[in-house]
């Protein structure tokens, strides 16, 4: 490889131009130290573009929940944008009304009372979103506490163990105590029965998920909510939901439409997804709403007077890419109501065949159906086999290019492994018939074992939260 550049190189050099000329290719690619003199770009571009071609691919990718596919023309459009950036609102005028076109839109999808009410931005992805959500609640928390004479010193933010790792980094960044609600074999997700023994005077709200990162499942939020208006009615604690639908905020409103979970819910001040899961966009592009100006006090919001009006700029980013957002926009316009409708349903279909395919080989068994939940499930090893685990069987899958992580649920079942499967767009039913026909062959070829596999190889392989 490194002889074929040189031998371009020195070709490059003895006929093109003096800036090719003056660079030197060095002895060995640099690695760790910004090398003193820089690469002509042609060679620049054919060594970093050899270098990934060790990489995943993105399409057999069946970890992740962000998008790996998109319609040329949204690619054409996002390459149009690729130097615009959000932030500059003054400057690209026509992207920031895209912006707050997209926001509008979901606002209407997520049921707020009114939608040109509702306040909110795009951010870098759902991260960012939940950090947002969870620090108004806080400010909120800590206002009543400090109008209450109360002390306002130890916040703490109730949701299940099944919560996404951004929940631990909200509550380690902005100090708050995480009260995490155990999981147990028959309940993989919280219950609002249970977020209610873990609330007091100093929650600054309860996190509801849809769905669940481990197994796509949906929390109960009409049930968190009923749990908390009753606790409201033998306490007077008055506790919000933020809703964290990272996946689910563009899969519930289309698999699930006469079910609230969204702002329909009174206790719901805040709502975050990730345009760049099942909105249809590439990384990376998230939202978060709230329900109505009130809620996002003035303190959070830094207001600018481009665009002729008053406009709030919220996210923590300030550079951020414009393109994701002009993705996002044209998934709204080219996909539509029906479209999503149509997206969803499909995903869900192959899921299920997916799902009830696995379920029908004998050794492995579902912790959860894909039916009416996200396009997402997980399975396990049924518990009479012990001669091989998930891990294994994830590894064996990596040989045929398979990316499906293995790994053990959180806390109180963290003796369960579980593989895990994200259906996502450009997933087609014929990819299924083949990932069913790898898992079976690998299947059969650990069961086929005369002797267990060595402990050496067990433990986790790889996971995607
Ligand atoms: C429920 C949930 N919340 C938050 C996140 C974080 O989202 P992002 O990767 O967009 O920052 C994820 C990611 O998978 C998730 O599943």
């Amino acid at each position: 490889m490194v002889q074929r550049i040189r031998s371009e190189f020195l070709h490059l050099n003895a006929h093109q131009s003096a800036h090719l000329a003056a660079t030197e290719l060095p002895a060995e690619i640099p690695r760790n130290r910004l090398p003193d003199q820089g690469l002509a770009a042609d060679l620049a571009y054919e060594l970093i573009h050899d270098h990934l071609m060790l990489d995943g691919n993105a399409r057999l990718n069946l970890a992740t929940f962000v998008g790996t596919w998109m319609e040329p023309q949204a690619r054409r459009l996002m390459e149009e944008c690729a130097e615009k950036n959000m932030i500059d609102k003054d400057e690209y005028p026509q992207t920031a009304e895209l912006e707050e076109r997209c926001l509008r839109m979901l606002a209407e999808l997520w049921h707020a009372p009114d939608p040109s009410a509702a306040v909110g931005t795009s951010t870098t992805g759902s991260s960012e979103g939940c950090m947002l959500g969870g620090l108004v609640m806080k400010w909120h928390w800590r206002q009543r506490q400090q109008a209450a004479g109360a002390d306002s010193s130890r916040p703490n933010l109730v949701m299940g163990a099944n919560t996404q790792i951004c929940w631990d980094k909200f509550c380690a960044y902005f100090d708050v105590e995480p009260r995490l609600v155990p999981l147990s074999h028959d309940r993989l997700h919280l219950s609002g029965e249970e977020a209610v023994k873990r609330c007091d005077a100093h929650t600054i709200g309860v996190v509801g998920i849809v769905g669940s990162t481990f197994d796509g499942s949906y929390e109960p939020i009409d049930g968190i909510q009923a749990a908390l208006d009753q606790l409201q009615q033998r306490s007077g604690l008055d506790i919000p939901i933020h809703v964290d639908a990272a996946s689910g905020g563009f899969v519930a409103p289309f698999n699930s439409p006469n079910w609230s979970w969204d702002f329909r819910l009174p206790r719901v001040v805040s709502i975050n997804s990730s345009g760049h899961k099942y909105g249809g966009v590439l990384p990376g592009v998230g939202w978060v709403l709230w329900r109505n100006q009130a809620q996002l006090p003035e303190e959070l919001r830094f207001n600018v007077n481009y665009l002729g009006g008053e406009l709030p700029t919220i996210g923590m980013n300030f550079s951020r890419p414009g393109a994701q957002v002009v993705g996002q926009y044209f998934n709204f316009l080219h996909l539509g109501r029906q479209g999503y409708t149509h997206r969803m349903a499909v995903l869900e279909a192959i899921a299920c065949h997916l799902a009830d395919g696995i379920a029908a080989l004998g050794p492995l068994r579902l912790v959860s159906h894909p039916l009416g939940q996200l396009p997402v499930f997980a399975v396990e090893r049924d518990p009479g086999i012990s001669h091989w685990d998930v891990f294994q069987l994830s590894d064996k899958l990596r040989e045929r290019g398979w990316l499906v992580p293995a790994y053990t649920l959180p806390a109180d079942c963290e003796d369960r492994a579980v593989l895990r499967f994200v259906v996502r767009a450009g997933f087609s039913r014929d990819m299924a018939d083949q990932l069913l026909e790898d898992i079976e062959r690998a299947v059969d070829w650990f069961q086929g074992l005369e002797a267990p596999m060595p402990q050496s190889l067990r433990g986790p392989g790889f996971a995607h939260l």
